[in-house]
């Protein structure tokens, strides 16, 4: 109900029109903008930066201050009491789980890790040198080819199983896309691991011999997971909403935001940080790519830095440099060439007027691909692992869309093409 209103007066139209405004728990009011239609008028906010598409219950992220909350609990708490499982379930039911309720959810996701021997096919169809967001893609995309005995969307047990389904599987093909790149079998899940040190196995494991997982890489794994999950209505979770406003099952939904994140201005971002700082290669050409970040003549952006809410340090990227430090000094690598020229980037740039004015920080993406590089992932790997994480987002937010009555989203626009005429006849 609105608590409040807005009146907006037009030049052209008599009178004012109302529009109700409503307030959240946290953040900014919102007007509700659907009057205008009846006024013949829309809104225009190219690239969405300031409308509230839906309302949701799940992340809160307060950009000036640098605040990420799931369920009301703040990113730094989960990632250093948390696991990645617990924050699944946190986003999925709105409250952390209960010992017994835990160890229920944990068991039947590990018991849904394995996929239909079938879909080891769909790997053998491309090309091994084939980036494995494209894989991710076709066979996330084709689980729905395996799974019809539940996508009834309007069924919220059919709901609940595909996100177990896709929270469990998400590893074991992730897993197989670097597998089959590197022409090793693929490895089955181990129901007695965790859910990180499970990953961590099928990556690094071979069939002849045993793989012991370390626990300080499984640890920060399973923190990169926490740290990816969710964050609100970024564009690839718009684009799963969007995709599931259709009626359309999970599985095409979920292939939709692997489809989306894949881009370098999203999170393709953590292999273009490593790109970057491979082409970077010394500390003595940092400034000639600050000034080329800063040339609007020249595309080149600073990967790693920015953001389209936070306009403060994104909480993730602290986690993740102490998570840097922490993971590095244990694996004694702590003088690794790339992490002393992004600290070193960082510093320049964050006293840098340009970076400054703009309030561009370093954001999720700056410091997790030297972490994952540490822990023996491949770069093109980086952004797979940043979808297998951001899986629980976007199942909780396409299973919270079709928990309410929904209307399937359908955005208008300014048309400024050719007025009305006749095709020329002979
Ligand atoms: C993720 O939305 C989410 O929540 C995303 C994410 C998630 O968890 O889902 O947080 C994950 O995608 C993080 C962002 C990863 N992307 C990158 O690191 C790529 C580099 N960053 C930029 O592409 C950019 O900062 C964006 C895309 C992240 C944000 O772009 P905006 O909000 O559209 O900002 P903008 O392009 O309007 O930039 C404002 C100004 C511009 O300069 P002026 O026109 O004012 O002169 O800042 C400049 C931009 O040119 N700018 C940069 C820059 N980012 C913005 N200049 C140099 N280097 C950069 N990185």
């Amino acid at each position: 109900m609105a608590d409040k209103k807005a009146r907006l007066t037009v030049d052209g139209l008599e009178g004012e029109i109302e529009l109700p405004v409503y307030s959240g728990t946290e953040g900014p009011d919102v007007i509700d903008v659907r009057p205008l239609t009846g006024q013949g008028l829309f809104t225009y906010d190219p690239g969405f930066v300031s409308t509230a598409a839906c309302e949701s219950k799940l992340t809160y992220i307060d950009g000036e201050k640098g605040i990420l909350l799931h369920g009301g609990y703040p990113i730094e708490q989960l990632a250093q009491h948390s696991d990645y499982l617990e924050v699944c379930y946190l986003l999925l039911n709105g409250e952390l789980p209960t010992p017994e309720q835990k160890e229920k959810f944990n068991n039947t996701v590990t018991n849904h890790t394995m996929v239909h021997e079938q879909l080891s096919q769909f790997f053998k169809g491309f090309r091994r040198d084939a980036h494995p967001m494209a894989i991710m893609c076709g066979v996330v995309g084709a689980l729905s080819a395996f799974y019809h005995d539940s996508l009834d969307i309007n069924d919220a047990h059919h709901r609940e199983v595909c996100a177990y389904r896709l929270i469990a599987k998400m590893p074991t093909l992730a897993a197989m896309c670097y597998k089959y790149s590197i022409g090793q079998p693929f490895m089955y899940p181990q129901n007695e691991l965790s859910y990180a040190e499970n990953f961590l196995r099928m990556m690094f494991g071979t069939p002849c011999g045993d793989y012991k997982v370390s626990p300080t890489l499984a640890r920060a794994m399973d923190k990169i997971f926490i740290l990816h999950a969710d964050h609100e209505q970024n564009a690839s979770t718009s684009t799963v909403r969007l995709a599931g406003s259709s009626g359309a099952n999970p599985f095409a939904c979920i292939a939709a935001g692997i489809a989306a994140l894949w881009g370098p201005a999203h999170g393709g971002a953590n292999e273009a940080v490593l790109v970057m700082l491979n082409e970077i290669g010394d500390e003595a050409n940092i400034p000639e790519f600050i000034d080329r970040a800063k040339d609007p003549e020249d595309p080149f952006r600073l990967m790693g830095f920015g953001h389209r809410v936070y306009r403060n340090f994104d909480p993730r990227a602290k986690v993740m440099k102490k998570t840097c430090d922490e993971v590095l000094a244990e694996l004694g690598i702590e003088n690794d060439p790339l992490l002393k020229i992004a600290k070193r980037l960082e510093q320049i740039a964050l006293e840098d007027d340009y970076f400054v004015q703009r309030k561009l920080y370093p954001n999720v993406d700056f410091y997790s691909g030297i972490i994952l590089k540490a822990i023996g992932i491949p770069t093109n790997m980086f952004t797979v692992i940043f979808a297998l994480s951001r899986t629980i987002g976007w199942i909780s937010h396409w299973n919270e869309f079709h928990s309410s009555p929904n209307k399937i989203g359908r955005p208008r626009q300014l048309y400024t093409g050719p007025k009305l005429r006749d095709y020329p006849t002979k």
